[in-house]
């Protein structure tokens, strides 16, 4: 059955992959300049925007940590995120779990603990003034090095009671995930949450390294996996949630066309995908976007929407009891619309 138009921006759900520098809108962007003065080589809100045509990662990638040289103190990662929360509020999402690049900001001398009470700070805001929960996820960038991924670990250490997990982004072709391996065994024996991008650009060989080398929780893109049926089986059969990002693999040439895109035949073969925005400040849409896009252009109908919201909760790393709350008031929504 196709849904009501405004069927999707109400729907209940859950934001899993979201990187909040890449919620970073061109307006912000300008403002922290001006406020911070910090010089872009931009003169206009609309010179940014036409600068955001990539043919890759690594292109995208250039432009992203460029974008966040203006965050510079707390009430900056304070605003970045609370302009997150209100566009997720309006787009349905209950729950949301962020990824944050700490080497980013810490590189530029910017103190781990700026960045991490700023966000956290929005967090905590987000709840009572939408009602939106939300975990932090702290990403090791893996161009860098092993020493530099431990040294971030340690300078999280006041601060791992608010972080849930460990995510491991930034340029995948060449830093396979072997070469996290002890950093992320170090994160679980502290007791977090594990999740990695993996198979966005590189090999099904990677996604098999998460799920054996780096003991993954969840699996962020993973779109390449299904080019191995064997792993498309242990992911399955391991209930494995996928964060797909489908304005994200569209606009980095992960898919030609969004008419080619493999959601829906990710959930017919049994796997556990959700929807999710990435980077919306950069790939044209927040995750009530991604969800009207991908259902247009593939013909998703309710009962698909429906499940993608539904594996949104219950591949979250809320608990049981709090999972089972959503999931009745999704239910209701989907009844009742
Ligand atoms: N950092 C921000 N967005 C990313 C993506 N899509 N892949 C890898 N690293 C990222
Ligand atoms: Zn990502």
């Amino acid at each position: 059955m196709t849904a009501a138009p405004d069927f999707i921006t109400r729907l209940p759900k859950a934001e899993l992959h979201l990187h909040i520098e890449g919620s970073l809108e061109p307006e912000l962007m300008f403002a922290l300049a001006k406020r911070n003065r910090v010089a872009i080589p931009f003169d206009s809100v609309e010179a940014v925007r036409a600068a955001y045509s990539f043919s890759n990662l690594q292109d995208f990638l250039d432009i992203y940590y460029a974008g966040a040289d203006v965050l510079r103190v707390e009430q900056d990662f304070y605003d970045l995120a609370d302009a997150y929360f209100a566009r997720a509020a309006a787009d349905g999402v209950a729950h949301a779990e962020i990824f944050f690049d700490p080497q980013t900001h810490t590189d530029r001398g910017i103190p781990f603990q700026v960045v991490a009470d700023g966000l956290l700070s929005a967090m905590h805001a987000a709840e009572t003034r939408h009602g939106v929960s939300s975990k932090l996820i702290l990403c090791f960038l893996r161009h860098l090095d092993e020493d530099a991924a431990f040294a971030t670990l340690k300078a999280a250490d006041p601060w791992l009671d608010r972080i849930a997990g460990v995510g491991l982004d930034s340029s995948e072709l060449g830093h396979p995930p072997e070469k996290f391996a002890r950093v992320f065994a170090a994160a679980g024996e502290l007791g977090l949450k594990r999740v990695a991008h993996a198979g966005e650009e590189g090999p099904p060989d990677y996604v098999w390294q998460a799920l054996d080398l780096l003991k993954i929780d969840r699996l962020d893109h993973g779109n390449r996996s299904l080019e191995d049926p064997a792993l498309v089986r242990r992911l399955a059969e391991s209930g494995m949630t996928l964060t797909v990002c489908p304005l994200s693999n569209l606009k980095l040439c992960v898919v030609d066309n969004l008419t080619n895109h493999p959601l829906d035949q990710m959930l017919a073969q049994g796997l556990r995908a959700t929807v999710n925005s990435d980077d919306p400040a950069y790939f044209g849409g927040y995750v009530a976007d991604n969800y009207r896009a991908v259902a247009a252009a593939r013909g998703l109908g309710k009962a698909e929407l429906a499940q993608l919201a539904r594996n949104s909760f219950t591949g979250s790393f809320l608990d049981e009891a709090e999972k089972a709350a959503h999931l009745v008031r999704l239910d209701a929504y989907v009844a009742a619309n």
